[in-house]
């Protein structure tokens, strides 16, 4: 049979799962033209090659293969900063930076922060308050997990604004926004005025260490290894970069889904115990990371399929987490679901360093924005989707919130 070959297309980004499934059924590793590489799309593959790190490589930072030569050398300091990103290197450049800063994010780090994302959202909430309608992404999800990774690196409050522009505008490079024609010139402006901005900072720290996460992944240490300024910088632009965009959308879709699950919602209102396993359920049922992409280090075979050395996969982890080999009744939301080991996060040596974070963040969010506004209800509007290849991402959530706090 013949799959439609463009992830682009708009019936494909609204529904990435009807799309994948038929992909999954007939083909399950699908070499596309449009995508330039394979399509892998069940769960024992896509989990198979996030763990095999000796024939997988994450090392995809490289410009597009239709940029021209003289946009190849204009975005070189982008490319820059983003090799030191851990997320984006392989053993043992990344064995070494994964362990320093896991010396620094530390589950306590995650512990001290809780209380203020409480306060924080709180804070929203009752601005929010002061109106009849809002949507969830702007109003709430947006500013959330910024302002709390912004806080845990001790960045100043009043320069919240412009980093969370330098790292929207980064997102449009690292997922992909082909609808954005200057999206290249756009990070690489931003990237070099966060660059300067941390690099700022980060010294200051290194003269004067203060109680946040900067000082301490500056100072992490392991023998007599420490992280270069560099590398301190991108990894804390990764950070506020991995530490938003993603959280906002597991704040969003969670609500969307439960918005057009009314039973759901009501079971969630009734026992709000169940948050923990909610949270699991959305970042299976409606994840934030749609895929990532891998690059074969030699001649391999995956699903029945001969892969050539350097040859792109996309491991599509919407596909895997609605896989019925895997999942009973992948297509229904169960916020009861158990087990649930949904590739949400990924899987091995890149596991998501900021999981536990992301959990804390999408728990007290959501369980907040319920308790504050019960009577909440999705406004009829047509629901769209950013028209990107990597994330799950939806451009507003419109809400009435009747019912507001007394
Ligand atoms: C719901 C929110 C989040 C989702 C869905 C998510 C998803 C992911 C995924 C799928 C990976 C694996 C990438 C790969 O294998 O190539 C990853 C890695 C990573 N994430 Fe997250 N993430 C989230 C939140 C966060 C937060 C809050 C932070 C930090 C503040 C963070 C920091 C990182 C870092 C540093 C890595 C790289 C780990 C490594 O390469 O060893 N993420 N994330």
């Amino acid at each position: 049979m013949q799959i439609q070959d463009n992830l682009m297309d708009p019936s494909v980004i609204s529904d990435p799962y009807t799309y994948f499934a038929e992909i999954r059924t007939n083909d399950p590793v699908h070499w596309s033209d449009d995508f330039g590489g394979w399509i892998v799309t069940r769960y024992e593959d896509v989990a198979f090659a996030f763990q095999d790190q000796t024939r997988f490589s994450a090392e995809r930072v490289t410009p597009s293969r239709k940029a021209s030569e003289k946009k190849k050398k204009e975005l070189a300091s982008t490319y820059n900063v983003l090799s030191h990103w851990m997320v984006f290197n392989d053993p043992p450049k990344h064995t070494r930076l994964r362990l320093l800063v896991n010396k620094a994010f530390t589950p306590s780090a995650v512990e001290k922060i809780k209380p203020r994302i409480v306060e924080i959202s709180n804070e929203l909430l009752d601005e929010m308050a002061n109106n009849e309608k809002a949507d969830i992404i702007k109003d709430y999800a947006y500013a959330l997990p910024i302002l709390v990774i912004s806080e845990m690196l001790g960045l100043p409050k009043n320069d919240r604004d412009k980093i969370k522009k330098w790292s929207d505008d980064l997102m449009l490079l690292v997922f992909g926004a082909v609808d954005v024609p200057d999206r290249h010139e756009k990070a690489q402006k931003s990237l070099q005025e966060m660059y300067d901005y941390l690099h700022d900072i980060a010294s200051k720290r290194r003269e004067n260490p203060q109680d946040d996460l900067i000082s301490a992944i500056a100072f992490a240490g392991d023998g007599g290894d420490k992280l270069t300024t560099d590398e301190i910088i991108s990894t804390c632009s990764l950070l506020v970069f991995g530490g938003h965009e993603t959280t906002t959308n597991l704040i969003a879709n969670g609500m969307m889904s439960l918005l057009t699950h009314p039973q759901a919602y009501k079971e969630l209102k009734d026992n709000p115990s169940l948050i923990s396993s909610a949270v699991e359920e959305f970042l299976r049922y409606e994840g934030p990371s749609k895929a990532m992409i891998r690059i074969a280090k030699e001649d391999l075979e995956l699903g029945g399929k001969k892969i050539k050395q350097n040859e792109r996969l996309l491991l599509v982890q919407a596909s895997a987490n609605r896989d019925p080999a895997k999942f009973t009744k992948p297509d229904k939301l169960d916020i009861t679901r158990h087990p649930n080991q949904h590739l949400g996060f990924g899987r091995g040596i890149h596991y998501c360093l900021g999981a536990p974070l992301a959990r804390v963040e999408g728990e007290i969010a959501i369980k907040q924005l319920i308790q504050r506004f019960p009577q909440m209800t999705l406004e009829d509007v047509q629901i769209e989707w950013q028209p990107t290849i990597i994330n799950r991402a939806l451009k507003r959530l419109p809400v009435t919130l009747r019912g507001t706090s007394s």
